[in-house]
């Protein structure tokens, strides 16, 4: 059976397309691309083809959330392999990589074999398990990279933690580099946040809570940056969230330092100031930060110093945040507000959209060293399709996360995932039945 996607918007930045046309896709692949497609088929290939009408919806390489919380193994009740595929799916996402802070962690092999046999078993979206940096996430010795890359993982990360230790982060960057896998540093000097559990700023006095310093990340960036010029390695900042960190970024951008850099969604969107409705679906980490610091990111995004867009999907359960804001677990569910929050990105003219897509699935694909994230001739068809115009309000209870923990439930958006193909099978469909 044939696939034809008709006249959409197909926006692939890997190949500078951005035009109306249509893709065929056999045996999993793109087997062709551009205008009237339907006119070289047989009456007999027709027959033997599921066609959907684009018309009005953008077909794009599939999106990569290259970070990613699934909870298993060890925190099923808040999210399994399953659940938050079918939640990535749902919000357009192909692929995601998911973070190794599971119980037990993702720090050996036979973890990371584990996920990617359930995530295979439940035949969503590619899971790209990221081991852990060190033995237990505990910062003192390193991981078993090698094994873990045999069993498939993608890169490496303490996500969720800081790798405190200089010389412990020098030798992760320059194994790694020798593995050539890409490192994601999670930057927070734990001494310097404390018992923070917000942004430390005036609404941090105000609301009486203690705060974490903007510095506690940006003295990490730096020192991050430091230690992938001195080794020569690349290292990739998870979740930048302040003025001063996307200045470090740019700074060693310019100076030929391997840096590349992501921010989450909530970053460009939220600030410390809705922390007044002491809702703990916005507590993070990094915190949200000021206003100022939110315009900045989008400044970094629209200069390139900022590469990527990626969820940090956190889901925890309701007897996790429904708590005091200090005792209030950290993080927000994304995999299905992504899409729609980044597209206010380019309504607003931070970016066009395919510099949008550039930063959820181009560039993703590049940092991650993935054969993905193009609708290149022969490429997967890994393909999101989505209406940049589908205005929707969000009703946390029909997320397909088993986590509801968003700040965003209620709110009015633009922009939803039609339909979601990976390999060239359809795992996710909103749009009317084909003909
Ligand atoms: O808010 C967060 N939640 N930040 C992290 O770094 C970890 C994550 C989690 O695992 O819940
Ligand atoms: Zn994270």
């Amino acid at each position: 059976m044939k696939i034809l996607l008709e006249n959409g918007r197909l926006t692939d930045p890997s190949q500078t397309m951005d035009e109306t046309g249509d893709i065929l896709i056999e045996n999993g692949q793109i087997s062709r691309i551009g205008p009237r497609l339907r006119a070289a088929l047989s009456a007999s290939e027709i027959q033997d083809t599921a066609v959907f009408d684009l018309t009005g919806m953008v077909a794009a390489p599939g999106l990569i959330d290259m970070h990613t919380h699934l909870r298993e193994p060890g925190f099923e009740y808040k999210e399994t392999i399953a659940s938050g595929s079918a939640a990535a799916a749902a919000g357009g996402f192909t692929s995601i990589a998911c973070m190794a802070n599971t119980d037990p962690c993702n720090d050996n092999r036979s973890v990371t074999e584990y996920i990617i046999k359930q995530a295979r078993q439940c035949g969503l979206v590619r899971v790209y398990p990221v081991g852990a940096i060190s033995s237990g996430l505990k910062g003192t010795a390193l991981a078993e990279y090698g094994d873990m890359k045999e069993g498939g993982i993608v890169a490496l990360s303490d996500d969720g933690k800081p790798v405190m230790n200089s010389h412990l982060m020098k030798a992760a960057l320059e194994y790694a580099a020798s593995l050539k896998l890409p490192v994601i540093a999670h930057c927070e000097d734990i001494n310097l946040s404390g018992s923070g559990v917000m942004n430390e700023s005036f609404f941090s006095t105000e609301l009486g809570l203690p705060g974490i310093p903007s510095i506690a990340e940006e003295s990490m960036i730096a020192r991050d940056i430091l230690l992938a010029g001195y080794t020569r390695t690349a290292v990739h900042i998870a979740h930048v969230s302040t003025k001063g960190g996307a200045e470090l970024i740019r700074t060693a951008k310019k100076k030929g330092i391997h840096v590349t850099a992501e921010t989450a969604p909530h970053y460009f969107t939220l600030c410390d100031e809705s922390l007044r409705t002491f809702d703990t679906c916005l507590k993070v980490n990094p915190p949200l930060r000021s206003r100022e610091d939110v315009e900045a990111i989008k400044d970094a995004l629209k200069d390139g110093t900022i590469d990527a867009i990626a969820s940090d999907h956190a889901p925890h359960a309701i007897t996790e945040k429904d708590v005091e804001f200090e005792y209030a677990l950290s993080g927000m569910i994304g995999l299905e507000t992504s899409l729609a929050l980044s597209l206010r990105l380019v309504a607003e003219k931070v970016l066009t959209l395919p510099q949008l897509i550039e930063k959820m699935s181009v560039n993703p694909a590049r940092i991650l060293r993935l054969p993905l994230g193009s609708l290149a001739l022969g490429a997967p068809a890994d393909i999101t399709v989505f209406d940049a115009n589908h205005s929707w309000t969000v009703d946390r209870e029909q997320f397909f996360s088993k986590s509801k923990n968003t700040p965003c439930n209620g709110w009015q958006m633009t922009g939803k995932a039609m339909m979601t193909l990976v390999d060239g099978e359809v795992k996710y469909n909103a749009l009317p039945d084909a003909k």
